[in-house]
């Protein structure tokens, strides 16, 4: 029986399918190419081009594969974009979620693993943030992920559908044999923006704001590394599959890192040095986020690889390095 991979050409999803794949899995991935690479998949994986929103597509794909359960990647995920086009987010996100759960409960799959996000969480009460904090997000991005986490609740009550959310805190790094990596256009992420700027393709990065309740006043993430979170998956699926009952779980390192210190340690790494500005606040950004990722490593069993951002920065430099134009394919079509 396969596993579906909706969005398998992204960033996480790409990865995902690798390890999938590396694991004996049979895989069949669904992707609109909107932000994914075709070049980006396992070519061991079927693809099959289209939208997760289009139920006749949908149902097809579930025809033609036999699928025991689907690992869902394929939302949009821009913070600052979701301020500006909220509608998008709740379109293609929620709305997506709707769709692809119609199409799981008419083919009986009652196993889905779900991309969440730290950003549900909104500005945190206190750090590190336990799964069973409040869930009250600050951009519509994360309420269009809190939205998608509801409503698989209801449909596990409903259709006994079950889930496994995964709220993921800061995604960075690429597979160390630098065949895979992330590639997005624009580019809106920390760790990608310092390294264009050491690569030469920007003049400076700008560090949105230095006025916040952190210790050098820049804002602190949690990054993991996109293969652990990858891993993470794997386990997730092994969980559904062992009978267990529908959850979420943390995905973090439980350090943080403020910008300052991830521009320090991408200077450190690439012994360039990336000149940086200070600008101002960006619109929904909360001032930290660092995880309690205890519940994951007891109960999914799982043990990241990558504990130093340096060792992520690294496999994202080398990466960067070797792909100067990422899949080099700006309509996401080759
Ligand atoms: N930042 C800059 N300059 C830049 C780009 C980013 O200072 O040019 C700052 C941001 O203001 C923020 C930090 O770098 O303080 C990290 O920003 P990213 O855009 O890399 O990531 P976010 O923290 O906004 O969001 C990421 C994912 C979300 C996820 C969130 C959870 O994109 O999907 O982490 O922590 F929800």
């Amino acid at each position: 029986m396969a596993i579906l991979v909706l969005g398998g050409a992204g960033y996480i999803g790409s990865h995902t399918v690798d390890r999938l794949i590396e694991n004996g899995y049979d895989v069949a991935v669904v992707d609109n190419l909107v932000t994914g690479h075709k070049a980006a998949i396992n070519p061991k994986a079927r693809f099959y081009e289209g939208d997760v929103r289009d139920k006749d597509f949908m149902n097809q794909v579930f025809d033609k594969e036999e699928i025991e359960g689907v690992i869902h990647f394929a939302a949009f995920s821009v913070v600052p974009e979701s301020m500006e086009k909220p509608l998008k987010y709740f379109d293609n996100n929620t709305g997506g979620m709707i769709s692809l759960l119609e199409v799981m409960n008419a083919h009986n799959v009652k196993k889905i693993v779900f991309s969440s996000t730290a950003a549900t969480y909104g500005e945190p009460k206190q750090i590190p943030i336990k799964e069973t904090d409040p869930q009250v997000p600050t951009n519509p991005y994360g309420e269009s992920k809190l939205a998608m986490e509801k409503i698989m609740h209801w449909s596990d009550v409903a259709y006994g559908i079950k889930f496994v959310a995964l709220r993921y805190f800061n995604v960075a790094g690429a597979k160390p044999d630098g065949s895979i990596g992330e590639d997005h256009h624009p580019e809106t992420h920390l760790v990608p923006i310092i390294l264009q700027v050491a690569a030469g393709e920007r003049d400076e990065l700008t560090i949105f704001g230095d006025d916040y309740d952190t210790p050098d006043g820049t804002n602190v993430r949690d990054y993991v590394h996109v293969l652990d979170l990858a891993d993470a998956h794997i386990l997730a699926l092994k969980y559904l599959q062992a009978g267990h009952d529908s959850d979420a779980f943390n995905l973090g390192s439980s350090t943080g890192f403020s910008n300052k210190q991830m521009l320090d340690a991408a200077r450190d790494v690439t012994g360039k040095p990336i000149p940086a500005k200070m600008g101002p606040r960006r619109a929904g950004d909360p001032s930290t986020l660092i995880a309690a990722s205890d519940k994951a490593r007891k109960i999914l069993g799982w043990k990241p690889q990558f504990d130093d951002v340096h060792e992520i920065i690294k496999t994202a430099w080398n990466w960067k390095e070797t792909h100067p134009k990422g899949y080099d394919d700006r309509k996401g079509n080759q």
